[in-house]
């Protein structure tokens, strides 16, 4: 791995071999989603608890000063919607030039393995594993789920193994019953997505489960920025990943936030 590369990771994986990446990027498949309709407001706050943004190019130059000192993962695949008929066929949105000009430290990319266009999307994570290889920049394969296919250890497993082998630098993929099998099965570094809100107690668990399991960290979005404090979410989240909190310890530290 080239000095470059290694740089990068780095600044996505912290000294402790973990990160708390503050997932931001819905917004290129749902439109203004809940918590995100104005992005900066509600990412403002959150950047100095998180180890790194994932977003889109757009909400970068439009929504992000770029004094803000924060490594960035930036999503390259989409064009596709909530409301198309084709939202498992993600192609790729920004061309490697682009994110060297955004100075990103990091690409994400979603294949669909076990969708109908699993190919395609499988055939175009490699060339932005190509793309990342040539300039230095790490790829993010993130695992993602259609509405039909089951989040368990066999699928994800499968998934976030494929990634490894086409060239992921990271995976991101769900949680799940047996979790420890997905780590073990996958070479490369894996972080968890929190999926749809749900009450910050089961979330902080949820992380911690992962964590437990083998986990270097979560890629998490909605869990954080639409909960009833988002500040004081981010921080127990936190406190999971980087100082081995228990889940009580966590939602102590979400509720003493919360008052104060
Ligand atoms: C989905 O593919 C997006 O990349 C989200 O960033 C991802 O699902 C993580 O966000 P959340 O924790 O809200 O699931």
């Amino acid at each position: 791995m080239d000095w470059g590369m290694k740089n990068r990771l780095s600044r996505i994986i912290k000294a402790d071999g973990k990160t708390v990446m503050l997932a931001v990027d819905h917004g290129y498949f749902l439109g203004p989603t809940t918590g995100l309709e104005k992005p900066w407001e509600t990412i403002e706050p959150l950047v100095p608890y998180a180890d790194c943004l994932m977003l889109t190019r757009g909400m970068l130059r439009s929504c992000v000063p770029p004094e803000v000192d924060i490594p960035i993962v930036l999503r390259v695949s989409g064009g596709t919607s909530i409301v198309g008929p084709e939202l498992l066929h993600e192609g790729i949105i920004a061309s490697i030039e682009d994110a060297i000009r955004l100075n990103v430290s990091g690409l994400a990319f979603s294949i669909l393995v076990g969708a109908d266009y699993e190919r395609d999307t499988l055939l175009a994570f490699s060339e932005i594993c190509d793309m990342g290889q040539e300039y230095g920049i790490p790829v993010l394969a993130v695992t993602a789920v259609g509405r039909e296919m089951v989040r368990d250890a066999k699928y994800l497993a499968l998934a976030s193994r494929i990634a490894a082998e086409i060239g992921a630098h990271m995976v991101k993929t769900y949680y799940c019953e047996d979790f420890r099998k997905v780590v073990e099965g996958c070479p490369v570094p894996i972080v968890i997505a929190g999926g749809k809100k749900i009450p910050e107690k089961d979330a902080l668990q949820m992380a911690y489960n992962a964590i437990q399991e083998g986990a270097i960290g979560v890629d998490m979005g909605r869990n954080i920025f639409q909960s009833s404090n988002p500040q004081a979410m981010i921080k127990a989240v936190r406190a999971v990943v980087h100082e081995n909190a228990t889940p009580d310890e966590a939602y102590e530290i979400f509720l003493k936030e919360g008052k104060e």
